[in-house]
């Protein structure tokens, strides 16, 4: 039976040295007990750290007999390891980078190491459990290399990744020195989640300006797959909140703390320890509370949950300090005999008593700089079973992009977190209902399962659809057999597209002249009279005779527009063509050069094209959408069409094409043996113009064509071409024909 394998830096359990022994507790953090309601079922199992570092082997067993138990299983980290790869390079540069903190970012290249070597670390682990049919997802920024590890290893898994934590700005990752090689390792999932859209735009154009992909509606060609991008907000276990709130427990301890703290308003407060929650801030913004509104004194309390988080690193500790400097002081100076303002525990609290917190306080204060989701505002509202309480949320949690009912901040306005806590601790109850019932109706219904469902679903999309758009690699049984047939037919055909085929593609055009090696080529097939060898290219006429004109080949030119016989002079496909349109759409093209620096037009005898490969990727991305909807709309109802490219558009007449030109080297008796080898979205229509039994090869990365075959690279090509003449010089055409 296959299972899934989740992957993760911190396990959901966390194991800790007291003086009795090892404990076992709940892990803290969105990931853990969002997904920690979802892994048990079936041969299910999650990988991961088990939070301290456990260096005998005796002790390993116990840790690793006890989780198994609980369908974990524990990857070690050594105190190095936990330092530079953990502390290191997770939370001291890409933790502040990925949070818009580029300067706490450190950049030490032991903790890169470090960290490609515990992402290979978990990779072997995972390898170890991983049967073939298996699904497995990875989780976080912690192990972004592992997708990419493991692809190597197993070429054909289905392996999903999700990032729990925003994903900046391209500019921002620009500034790590190892930028590509992260995107690289991501990409090697079959599927990539974020929890909001502008997260999954921000990761495709870091994509497409740092590795130069561009991408179809979030999906980035691969050379040996598609990657599916998507984003997937995630929720929390709702159920199980909701139903603490009217349990016996809760409820017993919600009675003890409202006893505690006598009539007054709460405002609750819930993060682990981290710079990227805004806690400072939100402390400050209290304080002002407390300034401007003396109404409120003995009137209201903040209750404070930090949970430590991280504290051996330099930021963490130094929000700490200012956190107990901050607290302190507001306190000392409002504080009354009988009223504290603000209860703060730094320590995390068991579940019946967080849910208590939650039932009992007025406003939620979730006030982050920055932050992937924030699941404590879900959480928030899943326990309000009376509906009462007000969320204050700030716009930079993934969260708002869903909760528009909460009262919405931006968490460097003090006056205007001020302003909304008065309004919070006032507002009607009708209206807090109204807010919250719309709120709760939401986050019930997109639960964690349901998050689950719809990332798992997908990931099995993308897999059905990878095979069944598969195009078959040519392999050495293929190629064989190609041989054969190519050994014992009389007459051959071989159509070869130019560009990015026969030759590499270069950033000049004009500079993909052909070499000695494919001129020899060439001119030794065309020399065997069971050949007839034909150029089937876009470029226009004059440089294909002034580059292989002196060869015995035939030329299909602009796409089959003008044709050649070898020797012979050039004809139009069609007569009466039409070129006066070029006056109307050549302003609109130059209009276009001038916005797209880098970009140029070519003109052709029957054509414009508009190149973009030596433009900025994104921008050259974005422009040529621009471009293809203005042309696609002013060419309808005309008998011109815009051809999508690599990196050109090209607008030329309809119905001309490679295909229609091929079709005339058919024939009404096709040659016994056909081939045809192409790159292109253009070649695809000599492929589909040609007879099923014919060898239609496509070249390059994206395997997913009309042609039954797919070559890597313009180098195999040539050596495909090569061996075939090689078998002229083995096997005397005397000997074939016999
Ligand atoms: N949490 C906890 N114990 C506590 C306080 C908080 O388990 O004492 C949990 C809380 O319920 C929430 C998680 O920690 O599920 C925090 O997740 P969130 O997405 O808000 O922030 P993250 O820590 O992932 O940045
Ligand atoms: C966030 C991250 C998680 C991490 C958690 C707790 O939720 O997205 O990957 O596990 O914080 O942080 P910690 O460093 O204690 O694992």
């Amino acid at each position: 039976m296959s299972k899934t394998i989740i992957i993760s830096n911190r396990l959901p359990t966390k194991v800790q040295r007291t003086a009795t022994g090892l404990t076992f507790q709940p892990s803290e953090g969105g990931l853990a007990t969002g997904l920690g309601s979802i892994y048990q079922a079936g041969d299910n199992v999650w990988v991961g750290w088990p939070g301290l570092s456990v260096d005998e082997s005796a002790e390993q067993d116990q840790v690793r007999e006890q989780l198994s138990a609980d369908s974990m299983a524990p990857v070690f980290l050594s105190e190095a390891e936990i330092r530079d790869f953990y502390e290191g390079f997770s939370n001291s540069t890409l933790w502040p980078t990925f949070h818009y903190f580029p300067q706490y970012a450190t950049y030490e290249q032991a903790h890169w190491d470090a960290y490609v070597a515990v992402n290979e670390k978990f990779c072997q682990a995972v390898l170890e459990l991983a049967g073939p049919d298996d699904t497995i997802w990875v989780q976080d920024y912690q192990l972004l290399l592992l997708p990419e590890m493991l692809r190597r290893e197993r070429p054909e898994a289905t392996i999903g990744f999700f990032l729990h934590i925003p994903f900046p700005s391209y500019e921002l990752l620009r500034g790590l020195p190892w930028g590509a090689e992260l995107l690289r390792g991501m990409l090697g999932a079959d599927l990539i989640g974020f929890h909001t859209f502008d997260y999954m735009q921000h990761f495709l154009s870091a994509v497409s300006r740092l590795l130069g992909l561009s991408n179809h509606n979030g999906q980035v060609e691969m050379p040996d797959r598609p990657v599916l991008v998507d984003a997937f907000p995630m929720g929390i276990d709702y159920q199980r909140y909701a139903e603490a709130a009217i349990s016996k427990a809760v409820q017993h301890h919600e009675q003890a703390y409202r006893e505690a703290l006598g009539d007054t308003r709460v405002v609750l407060s819930i993060d682990r320890l981290d710079y990227s929650k805004g806690i400072a801030q939100r402390l400050h913004a209290f304080e002002e509370l407390l300034l401007q509104h003396p109404e409120w004194h003995e009137r209201v309390n903040l209750l404070m949950v930090v949970v430590p988080s991280r504290d051996r690193v330099a930021q963490y500790a130094a929000l700490k300090e200012e956190i107990d400097e901050l607290v302190g002081r507001i306190n000392a100076q409002y504080r009354t005999i009988s009223w504290n303002p603000i209860h703060y525990f730094y320590r995390s609290f068991p579940f019946d008593e967080l849910s208590a917190l939650y039932c009992l306080a007025d406003v939620a204060l979730v006030t982050p700089v920055r932050d992937g989701m924030n699941l404590v505002a879900k959480e928030f509202i899943a326990s309000k079973a009376n509906q009462r309480g007000v969320l204050i949320l700030s716009e930079r949690a993934g969260a708002a992009q869903e909760l528009a009912e909460a009262l919405l901040i931006n968490p460097t306005d003090t006056n205007q977190m001020v302003e909304s806590l008065h309004e919070a601790l006032r507002l009607p109850a009708e209206e807090q209902q109204a807010r919250m019932t719309a709120m709760q109706q939401l986050v019930r219904q997109y639960d964690v399962f349901a998050w689950t469902r719809l990332f798992m679903d997908r990931l099995a999309y993308s897999k059905i659809k990878q095979q069944t758009l598969a195009t078959d690699v040519l392999d050495t049984q293929a190629q064989n057999q190609l041989r054969h047939d190519y050994a014992v037919a009389e007459r051959r055909l071989l159509l070869f597209d130019y560009d990015g085929t026969l030759v590499r593609f270069t950033h000049n055009p004009q500079h993909a002249r052909p070499d000695q090696e494919l001129l020899k080529l060439l001119g030794n097939l065309a020399a065997d009279a069971r050949n007839q060898v034909v150029v089937i290219s876009g470029r226009d006429r004059t440089t294909l005779e002034r580059w292989l004109g002196h060869l015995p080949i035939d030329f299909i030119a602009e796409h089959g527009v003008w044709l050649r016989r070898a020797g012979g002079s050039w004809h139009l496909f069609q007569e009466g063509l039409r070129a006066e349109w070029k006056r109307d759409i050549r302003p609109i093209l130059d209009q276009y050069v001038s916005r797209t620096p880098g970009s140029s037009i070519e003109e052709k005898d029957y054509s414009l094209v508009w190149h973009y490969r030596r433009a900025d990727a994104g921008l050259g991305a974005l422009r040529a959408r621009d471009l293809l909807n203005h042309l696609t709309f002013m060419t309808s109802n005309t008998d011109l069409h815009v051809l999508e490219g690599k990196k050109v558009l090209e607008i030329k007449h309809a119905g001309i094409h490679k295909g229609t030109a091929a079709a005339q080297w058919l024939g009404p008796e096709p040659p016994p043996f056909v081939l045809a080898l192409g790159d292109d979205r253009t070649d695809e229509d000599t492929f589909a113009a040609l007879p099923p039994e014919a060898y239609t090869l496509k070249v390059g990365p994206t395997p997913r064509s009309l042609a039954r075959y797919a070559v890597s690279n313009v180098a195999h090509v040539r050596q495909l071409l090569s061996s075939l003449l090689q078998i002229e010089t083995i096997v005397p055409p005397a000997v074939l024909s016999a």
